[in-house]
């Protein structure tokens, strides 16, 4: 009760203040105070210094992207010897997150960055390194819940010893009072009777957080607690089977099971889910599974969120299915409205497990897998899940670090990209960290070949495995095969459009024409784009790279479902993206106006698909070569989905005789260097998604011959505005005087940048996407944020659907959205 009530107090308090009273959040290394997302004090001077302050330095980071410091990630406090900080606080629970960020602080090596982390009697880090452990914009978060007994929390910072040079460093710490969240007993898969107990003496490192069929939240849309939720981005599900994204009706009112309080998880957590989807027949067959990369030797606390959204699931026995964690089934009969005691559905509620993952090796297999329970006859075959909490359990000696986390052996100046190593020895594991970046991503790297499904997954965006040391095992590979990539014949086709009806046409491209589509009996719409036949020697190149797009599974790509290849036909077959192209969002169109947080999310998810096509497949780089507003898409929920990637070999200008005749890409958004030197790298999407920024912003098209001359190029109209200091002059009048005046400016210098003349001189995809997180950050700050407890649903509000946009289906307007717009419209 006291907790409870606590717990109100809490609660009352962060309404007023944003941030929990007693909180503690360093921006270390800088003399002033700094705002992101919350106020960072400044930790300069010797506040909370236990040790000798002289044993340390301060120093900026030098990263590419610091030019404009996102809190804390833009200094640093270096430690060339044991340093504790002491903070003073109240007892209890406590989450704390150490920031890092992998850079050059003056002259010292990012990779001796190799320290140890520890806080009473805890050991949190050993022989971590920061570079071989940097995530996505080379950032990390570690965050590690800890009950402090006393009135002192002590953290302490000490450069590995195993290594020359070796040094510590920091760039923010939080230290986020919390209620009593884990406490409590979960049973532990396949030992009967045996329960994890979480006590005072449990520290918790948080492996993996995840808003399972949602977007991301952040630490300013969280319950109060400033967690950060990562976006489902499919890097956790086997590529056999994705399920389904499923989304609650607006009008259902999420509520919280009585004995859950609300700071458990915020209500967008519940709005989301991933169900197996309509096919009855084939979810009894399957698992809906995530599989992680974990460290062996530990006991991993697995909270499970749910929350039954379906309008027609409201009574006991219509979805039930089985919980299984690493082959024991922990819940034979998971029923959420059972749970919720029959009382309907919206409530939210959650369930604990545990899973002791044994010694040996370097890394283990965490697996959750959801199957329905056949045996229970409910009247759906399907089950449902909503949100996915890992935590790490310190072991018996109160140790949390796992295998020694940095190979010598590993040079990251050779691959800048993401650590390698040699032999098969070591295994370095990180755990998928949040804070202020929000942007979660794995970095593992695996020897031993792991199945090539979680290799997929777990590399996701942007640490793809290493090539040649990898082998699917023989389960994973032949879901892989049939289930990624389907082999459509073309009867099937035939009667997914009604035998190619004209009226079905949702867009004519350089392609062929594409269709919209039913398969599985109605129950799923796609896109069906039929190009022109192949000639023989096609047909193999075509199967190739239908095999490479299919494995390139991420949230903002279009997924390929299938193809067709019979009769020498070449026709793909994609999601159907309800909500059709940027363009028609953007100007000549009935749509009402995007809002300016709405537009950057968009950009945000197009950049994340496009950075996802440079880095994921790696080595292979693909370069989507026509990256415009008609080839970023939105599917039914907003999510931009970046469309018509990698094809260019197979359209028929890819021919021989046409390669050097034939440029593709559209006017108004080709790299000049491309057309100079006919040479295309990743940089030439870059310098068109400069122009897709642009577009964004002003509401123009990208050429407009109608307009003066100076006028009618929209890239080169804007950089003469932005240097000129007028940008404000052609921004769409729609969005005049709702921009925080911080976030237009980072947003205009890094669309400035990517239009630079020079490939060299403009910055990749990710450092883009870092540039648009932060926008979107600071536009945050002036909105308010999605509010304290984050379940207020904004999103909901602001992203109303539009009926009418649905209707104008997978490409809109009908003309040529889906491939090379050679004439300007
Ligand atoms: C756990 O810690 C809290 C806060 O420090 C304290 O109030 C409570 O009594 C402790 N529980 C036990 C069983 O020691
Ligand atoms: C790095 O710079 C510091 C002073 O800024 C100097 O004392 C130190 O010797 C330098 N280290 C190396 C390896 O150059
Ligand atoms: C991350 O670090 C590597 C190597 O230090 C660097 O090449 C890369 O540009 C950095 N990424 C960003 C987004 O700064
Ligand atoms: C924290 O460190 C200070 C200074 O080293 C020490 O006096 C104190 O006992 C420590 N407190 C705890 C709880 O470890
Ligand atoms: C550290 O440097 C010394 C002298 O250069 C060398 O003998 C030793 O092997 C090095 N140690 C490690 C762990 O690299
Ligand atoms: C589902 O998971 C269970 C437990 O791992 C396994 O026994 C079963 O074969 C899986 N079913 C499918 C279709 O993969
Ligand atoms: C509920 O059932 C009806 C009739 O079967 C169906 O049309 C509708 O799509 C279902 N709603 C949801 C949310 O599944
Ligand atoms: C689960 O069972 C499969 C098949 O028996 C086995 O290959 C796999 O290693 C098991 N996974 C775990 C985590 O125990
Ligand atoms: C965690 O560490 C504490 C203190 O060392 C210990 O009492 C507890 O048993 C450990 N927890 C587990 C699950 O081993
Ligand atoms: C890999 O490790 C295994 C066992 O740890 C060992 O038997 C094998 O020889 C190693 N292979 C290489 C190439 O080092
Ligand atoms: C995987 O291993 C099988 C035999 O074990 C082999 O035939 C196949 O070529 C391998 N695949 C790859 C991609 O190495
Ligand atoms: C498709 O729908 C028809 C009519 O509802 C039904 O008879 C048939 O069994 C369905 N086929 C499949 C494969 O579900």
């Amino acid at each position: 009760m006291l907790t409870l009530y606590l717990i109100f107090l809490i609660h009352r308090v962060y309404a007023a203040d944003n941030v929990p009273p007693d909180s503690i959040l360093l921006d270390c290394g800088t003399e002033t105070e700094a705002t992101g997302d919350r106020t960072w004090k400044s930790n300069f001077g010797s506040e909370y210094a236990a040790s000798d302050l002289t044993a340390s330095t301060s120093l900026d980071a030098r990263a590419i992207f610091m030019k404009v410091a996102w809190v804390p990630y833009g200094t640093a406090r270096i430690f060339k010897s044991e340093f504790t900080y002491s903070f003073p606080v109240s007892a209890g629970w406590k989450y704390i997150r150490l920031h890092f960020c992998s850079a050059s602080y003056g002259n010292l090596s990012s990779s001796n960055a190799i320290f140890s982390v520890s806080s009473g009697g805890y050991t949190l880090l050993r022989d971590f390194s920061v570079s071989q452990n940097r995530e996505e914009f080379n950032i990390t978060v570690k965050e590690f819940s800890i009950n402090v007994a006393k009135g002192r929390l002590n953290i302490t910072f000490t450069p590995s010893s195993n290594y020359n040079n070796s040094y510590a460093l920091v760039n923010g710490i939080e230290v986020i009072p919390m209620p009593d969240i884990y406490n409590g007993s979960a049973i532990i898969a396949g030992e009967k009777g045996v329960s994890l107990i979480v006590s005072n003496t449990t520290v918790l490192e948080k492996v993996l957080r995840l808003n399972v069929g949602g977007t991301k939240i952040t630490p300013a849309a969280d319950s109060g607690l400033f967690r950060s939720w990562s976006e489902d981005d499919f890097m956790y599900l086997p590529a056999g089977l994705r399920g389904e994204e499923d989304t609650a009706d607006s009008s259902l009112d999420i509520k919280y099971f009585p004995s859950i309080p609300s700071y458990v998880a915020p209500k967008n957590i519940y709005r989301t889910a991933r169900t197996m989807g309509s096919n009855q027949s084939n979810n009894q067959n399957n698992n809906l599974t995530w599989g992680l990369l974990v460290d062996p030797g530990f006991h991993y606390l697995l909270r499970l969120h749910f929350c039954e959204i379906n309008s027609n699931i409201t009574k006991v026995n219509q979805r039930v299915f089985q919980i299984i964690l690493n082959n024991h089934t922990v819940e034979d009969h998971a029923d959420v409205v059972a749970w919720t005691g029959n009382t309907g559905n919206g409530i939210a509620l959650y369930k604990d497990y545990a899973v002791h993952v044994p010694k040996g090796g370097d890394r283990g297999e965490l697996l959750v897998e959801l199957h329905p329970n056949i045996a229970s006859k409910p009247e759906y075959y399907d089950a449902i899940l909503n949100g996915l909490e890992i935590f790490k359990v310190n072991d018996t000696t109160g140790n949390l670090a796992g295998p020694p986390a940095f190979d010598p052996a590993v040079d990251d100046s050779i691959d800048p990209n993401f650590p390698r190593k040699s032999g098969n020895q070591t295994a370095i594991i990180a755990g998928v960290t949040g804070g202020l970046a929000a942007l979660c991503l794995l970095g593992v790297v695996v020897f031993a070949g792991p199945p090539l499904w979680l290799m997929h997954s777990l590399y996701g965006n942007s640490h793809p495995p290493v090539p040649g040391k990898t082998n699917a095992t023989q389960g994973f590979a032949s879901s892989l095969s049939s289930d990624t990539c389907r082999h459509f014949s073309f009867d099937e086709i035939k009667a997914a459009t009604s035998n190619f009806n004209e009226a079905l046409i949702l867009g004519v491209g350089g392609f062929g024409k594409v269709y919209k589509g039913e398969i599985e009996n109605g129950t799923i719409k796609v896109a069906i784009k039929r190009g022109n036949p192949l000639s023989d020697q096609g047909v193999h190149a075509f199967q190739t790279e239908i095999e490479l797009l299919s494995k390139l599974r991420h949230r903002h790509l279009v997924s390929l479902i299938g193809y067709c290849e019979e009769n020498c036909e070449m026709i793909l077959v994609y999601d159907y993206m309800a909500l059709g192209t940027l363009r028609e969002h953007l100007y000549k169109t009935k749509n009402p106006p995007l809002l300016w947080k709405q537009r950057l999310e968009i950009c945000i998810g197009a950049a994340r698909g496009l950075h996802y096509l440079h880095t994921g497949a790696k080595p292979q780089t693909i370069i989507h070569r026509d990256v415009k507003t008609t080839n970023i898409l939105l599917d039914d929920k907003w999510v931009a989905k970046v469309s018509d990637f990698g094809l260019s070999k197979l359209g028929p200008s890819s021919d021989h005789t046409h390669v050097t005749t034939a440029v593709k890409g559209s006017f108004g958004y080709l790299d000049p260097e491309y057309f100079r030197r006919r040479q295309i790298t990743e940089k030439s999407d870059v310098y068109s998604f400069g122009v897709v920024l642009f577009e964004v912003l002003c509401a123009k098209p990208a050429l407009n011959p109608t307009l003066a001359d100076e006028e009618a190029c929209l890239a080169e109209w804007a950089l003469q505005n932005q240097r000129e200091g007028n940008l404000d002059q052609i921004i769409d009048p729609y969005l005049n005087g709702k921009i925080a005046s911080e976030c237009l400016k980072t947003f205009a210098e890094i669309s400035e940048k990517c239009l630079n003349e020079k490939g060299i001189d403009r910055p990749s995809m990710g450092d883009v996407l870092w540039s648009l997180e932060y926008a979107l950050q600071l536009q945050e700050n002036m909105e308010g944020g999605g509010g304290v407890h984050g379940d207020m649903d904004d999103e909901e509000t602001s992203f109303t659907k539009d009926p009418d946009a649905k209707s104008s289906g997978f490409s809109g307007s009908g003309n040529n959205s889906w491939s090379s717009e050679l004439l300007p419209r």
